[in-house]
């Protein structure tokens, strides 16, 4: 099979296929046919900088998650041809994840999906959906009542959250620190243009999710009113942990903050993601779709930071 192997560190001008076997099962690993996958940021870390660390598999083939069928079900009970997602659990880091035309996956981290989406559409589900839905509903408790602010929308994870609250029904404020984007979150009720300080300039917010992070965070708890509560699962601000961070005095009385982390997908999760699209016809958005034998172009794409939304992958 083609896959893309890591060694080291890897520039996206040096990203190549090379023919690799295809793995053989094992009790508790099935083996998955790719049929697509969406990239990932983490993937261009680990590519650039993350693939020196210990932990890391070497070689590894990348690649966090995917969508495809069950080609070998070893002893998992799914039959040949059952329509999967895998993701995260170590995929591309620990063990060779989904930059490849077959993936061996442990079951445990691979989920049965009963859906008609085309396999591009899908690809866009997994991871992004995944932790959208988490931060949304198991740490932020979203209600068709809130207000919902999403700060630093003009990601994956943003429109995967703006399509899912506005089907629920919730009044979305999102933010971009691009004023030349801000027509992107047309789906949004308000766009705003977050140049660091937001509170006092955004009204009524009692949910947040913050994409930014830690850079901004402080500002995202004063700007949530009393009783609203703040999830914090992504790092665009390119900050990742909270220096001299003072619970007392900067959470603000009445605020709440959670965190989300994608790490422990579940299939009860992957249903309810699944009848919820099918529920509220949704499409999952995505930015831009490359054939397999495109994924050294899809990798400089990816590091450009260019596309707006998920990078696909067809196999
Ligand atoms: N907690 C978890 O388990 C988990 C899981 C998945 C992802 N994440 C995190 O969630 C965030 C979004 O992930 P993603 O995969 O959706 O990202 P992505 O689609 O790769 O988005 C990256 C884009 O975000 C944009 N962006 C928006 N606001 C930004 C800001 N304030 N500063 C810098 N860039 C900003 C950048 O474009 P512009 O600068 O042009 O706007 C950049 O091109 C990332 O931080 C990722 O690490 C966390």
């Amino acid at each position: 099979m083609k896959a893309v192997v890591l060694n080291g560190i890897t520039p996206a001008d040096q990203v190549k296929l090379t023919e690799v076997p295809i793995p053989q099962v094992k009790p508790g690993w099935v083996l998955v046919k790719v049929r697509a996958f969406g990239m990932n940021h983490s993937e261009q870390v680990l590519r650039l900088s993350e693939i020196e660390a210990p932990y890391i598999q070497k070689p590894v083939i990348p690649g966090i998650e995917c969508v495809g069928e069950i080609a070998d079900p070893s002893d998992s009970g799914w039959k040949v041809g059952q329509k999967v997602v895998a993701l995260m659990g170590g995929m591309g880091r620990s063990f060779d994840g989904s930059y490849a035309e077959y993936a061996l996956l442990p079951a445990h981290h691979v989920f049965p999906v009963d859906t008609d989406l085309p396999w591009d559409a899908l690809a866009a589900v997994p991871e992004t959906w995944f932790t959208a839905w988490g931060s949304l509903f198991e740490c932020l408790r979203l209600r068709p009542e809130d207000t919902l602010l999403i700060r630093g929308a003009t990601c994956a994870l943003g429109y995967a959250a703006i399509q899912i609250a506005k089907a629920l029904g919730c009044r979305v404020v999102a933010t971009t620190h691009r004023e030349a984007k801000l027509p992107l979150l047309s789906e949004a009720d308000e766009a705003v243009l977050d140049d660091g300080r937001l509170t006092g300039r955004v009204h009524g917010v009692n949910r947040a999710l913050d994409l930014v992070g830690p850079r901004f965070l402080k500002d995202t708890l004063t700007a949530v009113e009393k009783g609203g509560i703040v999830c914090n699962t992504g790092i665009l601000g390119g900050v990742f942990t909270l220096n001299d961070f003072d619970p007392i005095k900067d959470i603000p009385n009445g605020v709440y903050l959670t965190g989300f982390f994608s790490n422990y997908p579940a299939q009860h999760v992957m249903d309810a993601i699944f009848s919820f699209l099918k529920e509220h016809r949704l499409m999952p958005r995505y930015g831009r779709q490359y054939a397999f034998h495109e994924l050294p172009i899809a990798c400089e794409a990816l590091d450009s930071g260019n596309v707006n939304g998920k990078i696909v992958i067809t196999v």
